[in-house]
């Protein structure tokens, strides 16, 4: 289905937690000297300004990126990702891509598929005037699975479909086993929605128990009248390490507490 378009979610609860584990991952391995391979399946346009059209029609930044009061005064895990956006609110906010392309070191080379036609020209035109970036308009499930890190080269995935239909759920059962056994050394990363029905409970501890890494979820909403609302979400990492997951973890958890006050 190609009707999502990520512009009206930017900046909300599910890409606060979404994007402040990916730069607390990626800013750590800006500092490794070794090439690195990223990718993402589910890229959109990469940036977003909070106060366009899309966003305003739903609101969704104000409770999330736009309501911290600032770096200083914001749960202490969050205070990087919050002090990389300081210059960027509200007109620059980074997608993941971006993100990416922003921490990461000159060593680092990118990937990303979007399928969307409006969403990946608005990428190329965001982020396409880079060497070290290839952006393709093609499943990116598929065409991930295509592509093999160069010898001596490090990957990292990111994962981060809508979930609008079931199909995406299926999808990742389906891909995880086989991503991982194609590339054994490969880190990867799953944003997951957490809905009020539970739905994604099967899929999370599949998906978890495939390797190591942590799984760091928060929830903003404890009483939905609506079976598929979200209530929170997940970061699901495979093949990280404690301090990567540490990480995680405490990002999720202040966010808990935080959105709980
Ligand atoms: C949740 S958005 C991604 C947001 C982005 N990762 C970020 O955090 O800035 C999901 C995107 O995936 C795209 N998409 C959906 N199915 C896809 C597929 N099979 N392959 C590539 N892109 C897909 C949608 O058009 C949408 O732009």
């Amino acid at each position: 289905m190609l009707s999502y378009q990520h512009g009206y979610h930017a900046g909300n609860r599910a890409d606060v937690l979404k994007h402040s584990v990916l730069h607390a991952i990626l800013e750590q391995r800006s500092r490794n000297p070794k090439p690195l391979l990223y990718i993402e399946s589910h890229a959109a346009r990469g940036q977003y300004d909070l106060t366009d059209r899309q966003a305003t029609k739903t609101n969704e930044a104000k409770l999330g990126v736009l309501a911290f009061p600032g770096a200083q005064a914001s749960p202490p895990a969050l205070q990087p990702w919050l002090r990389h956006l300081k210059d960027k609110l509200p007109h620059n906010y980074p997608g993941s891509p971006r993100l990416a392309v922003d921490v990461l070191n000159q060593q680092s080379r990118f990937v990303f598929f979007e399928k969307h036609p409006t969403e990946f020209k608005a990428l190329k035109a965001n982020l396409g005037d880079d060497d070290r970036i290839l952006i393709k308009k093609e499943d990116g499930y598929n065409g991930a699975l295509r592509l093999q890190p160069r010898r001596g080269e490090d990957m990292i995935m990111l994962l981060d479909p809508s979930y609008e239909t079931a199909s995406d759920m299926e999808a990742l059962a389906d891909w995880t086993p086989r991503a991982l056994r194609k590339w054994p050394k490969a880190k990867i990363l799953i944003w997951l929605p957490l809905f009020a029905d539970h739905r994604e409970e099967e899929l999370g501890a599949f998906l978890s128990e495939l390797d190591t890494g942590f799984v760091a979820g928060s929830g903003w909403d404890r009483t939905p009248d609506d079976p598929s609302a979200l209530t929170g979400s997940a970061m699901i990492g495979l093949r990280f390490g404690g301090a990567d997951s540490r990480k995680a973890f405490a990002i999720a958890a202040q966010l808990d507490a935080y959105w709980a006050q």
